[in-house]
C-alpha cells in the first residue's frame, strides 16, 4: 500500500518525550511540514467496519487509478489540532466533534467510517507519535487530518469497493499570512460554495476544489479570502472557503444556521457556547449581505483559522470597515477559547482531552 517501505513501528517505541523536532518554530506558517508517522487502516464495503490501523512511516500512497476518490471524489476529512501547554500536557480540543461529524459525512458519501473510539485512538496515537513536530507552547499547534477516501477501483459511478481511514499530521501556525492581523473579505457573486441538497454541510474534498478559483480571484485582487452567499436567492451570507463567519452587532452576535449547506464547525459551535457563557445574545439565523454591512464588527472562526478578526469586507465596489483590535469581541472571545485550549482559563465543560 505505501510507496515508502518502513516497518509498522511499535507505538511504545515511537515518539520521544524531551525532543524537538529540528526546525525554525518561528518561520512556519500554515504549510505542510513531513512529520514522522500516519496512522491507516483499510477495509472493504463488506466488512463491518475498519480492523484496527497501525501506525507507518509517512509517505505517499500507492493507488488504483481506478480509485473511487480519484474519478468521482469519495472522500472526506476532518482537521483538527493537537497543543503542547507549558506544563508539557499534549492535549486535544474536542476531539469526539471530529469524529461524529465525519460518521455524518461518510454516511452521506456512502462510505463505512471509524468509530468515534477508533478515530479517537487513531488520532491520539498519530499526535504521540509525532510528539517532536508538536511545536513549543504558544508557537502554533501539531494539526492533524484524518481523511476518509474510497480507495479501491471502481468505473461505473458507485461507492468504492475498499475505504482507507488514515491520519496524518504536519505542525502549523498561522493559517492567513496576514498572522493575527484583520482579513479583508470579498463577497463573492459568481460562484456559490454549496447548494441546496448539496453536501455543504459535510466536509468533503468535493466541497474544496471547486472553491480555488474564487480564491484565486480574491487572492489575486489583493483578499484573504473569499465570503460567500446562499446559492437560492444570492442573499445570505453562507461563510468563507476557510472557515464559518460571525457579525457582531452591540451585544448580539449572529451567525447563519446550520442548515445543509454550511460546515457546522467545532470552533463555531464552541464560540457559541463561550459567547452565551461570557453574556452575549447569540443568534443563529439567515443574514442578508445588506445586514452584515452594517455590523459593528465580523469574525471568522474554523480549526485552521482558529478566530479571525475582519477589518473589511468589499461587496460590489463597496468596500466596509469594521473594529478590530483589543477591545473587540472577537478578541476577547479569542482570548477565552485560546484560554481553555492551553490551560489557563478553565476548562468547564470538559472540551480539553489530555493525551
Ligand atoms: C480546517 O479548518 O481544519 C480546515 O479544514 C479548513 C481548510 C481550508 C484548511
Amino acid at each position: 500500500f505505501y510507496t515508502s517501505q518502513a516497518a509498522s513501528p511499535v507505538y511504545s517505541q515511537v515518539g520521544s518525550d524531551d525532543e524537538y523536532a529540528d526546525i525554525d518554530w518561528d518561520a512556519m506558517e500554515f504549510g505542510l511540514t513531513p512529520t514522522d508517522y500516519m496512522y491507516t487502516t483499510k477495509c472493504t464495503q463488506q466488512e463491518d467496519g475498519f480492523p484496527q490501523g497501525q501506525l507507518n512511516r509517512y509517505g505517499n500512497l500507492e493507488l488504483s487509478p481506478a480509485a473511487g476518490v480519484l474519478n468521482y471524489g469519495q472522500g472526506i476529512f476532518e482537521g483538527m489540532k493537537a497543543i503542547r501547554r507549558e506544563d508539557g500536557q499534549i492535549v486535544l480540543f474536542r476531539p469526539e466533534q471530529n469524529a461524529l461529524r465525519m460518521k455524518v459525512g461518510a454516511d452521506r458519501m456512502c462510505m463505512p467510517s471509524p468509530s468515534v473510539t477508533q478515530f479517537l485512538d487513531a488520532v491520539k496515537q498519530t499526535a504521540l507519535a509525532n510528539k517532536r513536530w508538536i511545536p513549543p507552547p504558544g508557537k502554533g499547534s501539531l494539526y492533524m487530518r484524518p481523511m476518509l477516501l474510497g480507495t479501491g477501483p471502481i468505473l461505473g459511478l458507485g461507492p468504492a469497493p475498499e475505504y482507507t481511514f488514515l491520519v496524518y499530521a504536519s505542525p502549523v501556525r498561522n493559517y492567513f499570512k496576514e498572522g493575527s492581523a484583520p482579513l479583508s473579505l470579498y463577497v463573492e457573486q459568481e460562484f456559490d460554495r454549496a447548494s441546496r441538497g448539496g453536501t455543504g454541510g459535510i466536509k468533503t474534498i468535493s466541497n474544496y476544489g471547486p472553491a480555488l478559483r474564487p480564491l484565486m480571484k480574491a487572492k489575486t485582487k489583493g483578499f484573504s479570502d473569499v465570503l460567500y452567499l446562499d446559492s437560492v436567492n444570492g442573499k445570505y451570507v453562507e461563510e468563507v472557503s476557510s472557515c464559518n463567519i460571525f457579525m457582531v452587532k452591540e451585544n448580539t452576535i449572529s451567525t447563519p444556521p446550520i442548515n445543509g449547506t454550511i460546515l457546522p464547525g467545532v470552533t463555531r459551535k464552541s464560540i457559541i457556547e463561550i459567547a452565551r457563557d461570557l453574556g452575549y445574545n447569540v443568534e443563529e439565523r439567515p443574514i442578508p449581505v445588506e445586514e452584515l454591512l452594517e455590523a459593528d464588527e465580523v469574525f471568522g472562526t474554523g480549526t485552521a483559522v482558529v478566530v479571525a478578526s475582519v477589518g473589511s469586507i468589499t461587496y460590489h465596489s463597496q468596500r466596509v470597515e469594521y473594529r478590530t483590535g483589543d477591545n473587540s469581541v472577537s478578541k476577547r472571545l479569542m482570548s477565552t477559547y485560546n484560554g481553555i485550549q492551553n490551560g489557563v482559563m478553565e476548562d468547564n465543560k470538559g472540551w480539553m482531552v489530555e493525551i
